[in-house]
């Protein structure tokens, strides 16, 4: 795999597919064993845009019976960095009242989104929420939202594919990639 240039950055190749698939299996396999045994299936929230890839894959992977998935839509980066602020672009459709609610995120950063989501979410009462997460960057956290399932720990770099952007490109990656510096 190669160098790939993005707005004028370059990115070298960081995670295959073929790790986080293998990730995507380990924490669906969590997720599966967790709530098999409950009485009404859980409601997966996928936070767009960055999640749809691995909630995709997570979903299906998880494939528990009657279980649900809904969208919700948040805007927080701008170029590399988080503008600490977040706009909700898209509500919730679905009733998560008395359910378990899985968020799924691309990524956790500094939590800022995490800890506002939970905020939203928490409002509609749910029975329990907790957070799916592919990639958690533990050093950028200022929130203390720690997510319960997590893919990879990485370093607080930036990085791109797999359903991660830059400003809206890079999405369909297969592999994920990290900012060279
Ligand atoms: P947080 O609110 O700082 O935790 O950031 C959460 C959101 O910022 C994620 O859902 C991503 O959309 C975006 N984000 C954070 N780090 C990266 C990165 O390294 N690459 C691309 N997007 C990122
Ligand atoms: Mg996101």
């Amino acid at each position: 795999m190669a160098i790939v240039t993005i707005k004028g950055l370059n990115f070298e190749p960081y995670i295959s597919r073929e790790e986080i698939q293998k990730q995507v299996l380990r924490v669906a396999q969590e997720i599966r064993r967790d709530y098999e045994n409950n009485e009404l299936p859980p409601v997966f929230v996928c936070v767009l845009n960055g999640s749809f890839i691995f909630a995709a894959d997570l979903f299906r992977a998880v494939n528990l019976e009657h279980s649900e998935i809904t969208f919700i839509r948040f805007k927080s980066y701008e170029g590399t960095s988080s503008t600490g602020e977040i706009t909700q672009v898209m509500g919730l459709a679905e009733n998560i009242t008395g359910r378990d609610v899985i968020i799924v995120e691309d990524i956790v950063d500094t939590g800022v989104t995490a800890k506002a989501l939970r905020a939203i979410l928490r409002a509609k009462n749910p029975k329990s929420m907790k957070m799916a997460t592919l990639l958690y960057k533990p050093a950028s956290l200022t929130t203390g939202e720690v997510p319960e399932y997590v893919g990879f720990e990485i370093p607080s770099r930036f990085i791109l594919g797999y359903g991660l952007d830059l400003d809206g490109e890079a999405r369909s990656l297969p592999d994920i990639y990290v900012k060279v510096d």
